[in-house]
């Protein structure tokens, strides 16, 4: 079964990757058309052009895609200053020996592939952390901002979820073949050079043909904890049905011990393209898209909840 499985932030490119996927193209060419213009979506908050900067004001970007087949990864980590981190991290599993870059290096990279550069501090989101700063900082220590030590004030910055989330792809394609990809602003006002989960293989992001896909929107420091996606693309490996591997990856959040302060949504397809997607410790509801053959059009669900 043909299917697209998104998170809300993701109904931006759940179109144009439906009409990818509908159109023959292999599932990491649909992923990437559904991500790229949630990364240039200002208005999303938490993902690529217009996300939330960190403690100084600057906008990181992290990225990650998994080929199911192969088991190929690549990802970008607080990548700055380009518009696709997707993409990059696309080509960091393509062309180069390494799964995974960071910081100058990602951004060194970026450029040697012609990456499309942008500001992705966009004025509404320069206002929010300015607002941010107004509102939890005292002015002598404002005035002094940046050269102060930044751990206590990353302490009172907001987990990914509140600011609308990652936005992380599932795709089956055609083929029967399987890819995961993830990209986000991660958590807002992070200390500089925080990575989540998102750009973490194995935590925020999984994909293996001949078992299924993962992948975690929410506060990244626990799937980090639990390495999320790997654990239950292995729940399936050993048996479990997506179902049974999800609820058993929630069991796994809820047993860690102190530091948590968000929920995490999982979304996961077994190899045949079931969906299943659980949300721990959230709040409220927890939507998500859906395309699956046999469908008109995307359909938007809501995940189940399950308390902490
Ligand atoms: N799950 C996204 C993050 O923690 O950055």
């Amino acid at each position: 079964m043909k299917i697209v499985l998104t998170n809300s932030v993701g109904g931006v490119g759940m179109p144009g990757a439906v009409a990818a996927l509908r159109a023959g193209r292999p599932a990491l060419d649909v992923i990437e058309t559904g991500i790229r213009p949630v990364e240039l979506e200002p208005t999303v908050n938490s993902v690529g052009r217009g996300g939330w900067p960190n403690l100084l004001g600057e906008v990181e970007l992290d990225a990650c895609i998994m080929d199911g087949r192969t088991l190929e990864t690549g990802a970008v980590g607080a990548l700055r200053g380009f518009l696709h981190p997707i993409s990059v991290a696309r080509k960091v599993m393509e062309t180069l020996p390494h799964v995974f870059l960071v910081g100058e290096g990602a951004a060194r990279f970026a450029a040697e592939c012609d990456a499309e550069t942008g500001d992705n501090l966009t004025a509404e989101s320069r206002a929010g952390w300015e607002k941010w700063l107004q509102e939890h900082v005292p002015e002598d220590v404002r005035t002094r901002w940046p050269d102060v030590p930044l751990a206590d004030w990353a302490r009172l910055t907001a987990v990914p979820e509140t600011a609308g989330g990652t936005t992380v792809f599932l795709v089956k394609d055609a083929a029967g073949d399987i890819a995961a990809g993830v990209s986000t602003s991660g958590w807002a006002f992070k200390y500089p050079g925080r990575l989540g989960d998102s750009p973490v293989i194995g935590a925020g992001c999984y994909a293996d043909n001949r078992y299924g896909a993962a992948a975690c929107t929410g506060m990244g420091e626990l799937t980090i904890r639990a390495g999320t996606a790997r654990a239950i693309v292995l729940y399936m490996k050993i048996g479990a049905t997506v179902q049974e591997a999800c609820h058993e990856a929630a069991a796994d959040l809820r047993s860690l011990r102190r530091r948590y302060r968000g929920g995490v949504t999982i979304h996961a397809i077994d190899r045949d393209g079931q969906p299943y997607v659980i949300s721990v410790r959230h709040e409220g509801e927890i939507k998500y898209w859906l395309w699956a053959e046999g469908m008109e059009t995307p359909e938007e669900k809501a995940a189940l909840i399950e308390s902490w």
